[in-house]
């Protein structure tokens, strides 16, 4: 239940009604037994500016931004963070004072799914893709003082990526499964094994026993790579808790509380998912 005093955010998309982000956080805001509410708010490119605008002048905290406004989002920004200026994209927004604060949670959403799976040390990383998630991990693990090597089908978007992070290597897509013992930690960044979309060929043939494979996409929850390298003995890390973890700083920013990932709170999205 709440209340006329109830603390509100958002998440903005266009489409939203995929996002898992209001079911995530109303748990939370339950759980804690805070006075508040979490909406989707489904809004087009044209209206992005002032559906921000006017979700300020209502009193909301602030609000998540999903695909397609999470560019657009910087313009809108009085204040960008560090995350969000590495990631090339804005995922949360607080309004703060008169500022409109942006920042991307997914690079530290990553590593903290790698810490709640204890591997937080597995280096140095190969990742597979060079789009948008790829960016936001590559930098957070970079700004951690990793080695950080990509390998993406288009070669021009990884030399692309490699002109905005400094220090960041890159080697040819078909190089992957050959450069595998070379690597702690292998991370599908790209859309491959998604459900609906073709399967990611990655040959573990080379992979050293000690080798973390991650993969960020979590439909389905274990995808074939995850699938394979568990077969092989590997250590495994899935696609949910990155994005569990990296909606954990804006609820603690709109709500004042820190949650935290749990059991319960993965098995509430996870069967979500799996009513697909
Ligand atoms: N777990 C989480 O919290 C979380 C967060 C963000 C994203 N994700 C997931 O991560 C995935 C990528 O998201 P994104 O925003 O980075 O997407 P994106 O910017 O569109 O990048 C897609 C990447 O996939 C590669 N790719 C697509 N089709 C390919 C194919 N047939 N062969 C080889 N490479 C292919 C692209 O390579 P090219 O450059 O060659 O096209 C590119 O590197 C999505 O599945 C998304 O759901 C998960």
């Amino acid at each position: 239940m709440i209340t006329g005093a109830a603390v509100l955010a958002g998440v903005m998309g266009h489409p939203v009604r995929h996002s898992r982000s209001p079911l995530l956080h109303n748990f939370w805001l339950a759980r804690h037994g805070i006075d508040g509410a979490y909406v989707p708010l489904a809004v087009a490119p044209a209206d992005f500016a002032t559906a921000v605008h006017g979700l300020r002048a209502a009193g909301f905290r602030g609000c998540n931004v999903t695909i397609p406004h999470k560019e657009a989002a910087f313009a809108v920004c009085s204040r960008v963070e560090d995350s969000a200026r590495l990631a090339g994209a804005v995922n949360t927004i607080v309004f703060s004072g008169a500022e409109i604060v942006g920042s991307n949670t997914d690079g530290a959403g990553f590593l903290a799914n790698l810490a709640a799976h204890d591997v937080a040390d597995a280096s140095p990383a190969l990742l597979l893709g060079a789009g948008g998630a790829a960016r936001a991990i590559a930098a957070a693990l970079l700004a951690a003082g990793r080695a950080v090597t990509v390998a993406n089908r288009s070669p021009a978007r990884a030399a692309a990526l490699q002109a905005q992070l400094p220090g960041l290597q890159v080697i040819a897509w078909d190089a992957r499964a050959q450069a595998l013992a070379d690597f702690g930690l292998l991370v599908n960044t790209t859309s491959l094994g998604m459900a609906g979309q073709p399967a990611l060929e990655m040959d573990l043939f080379h992979a050293e026993a000690g080798l973390v494979v991650a993969d960020i996409v979590y439909v389905p929850l274990e995808t074939a790579l995850l699938a394979a390298a568990r077969a092989r003995g590997l250590r495994c890390v899935g696609g949910l808790g990155m994005l569990l973890h990296q909606a954990v700083p804006g609820f603690a920013a709109w709500f004042g509380v820190t949650p935290v990932v749990d059991d319960a709170v993965t098995a509430l999205i996870a069967a979500d998912i799996g009513r697909l």
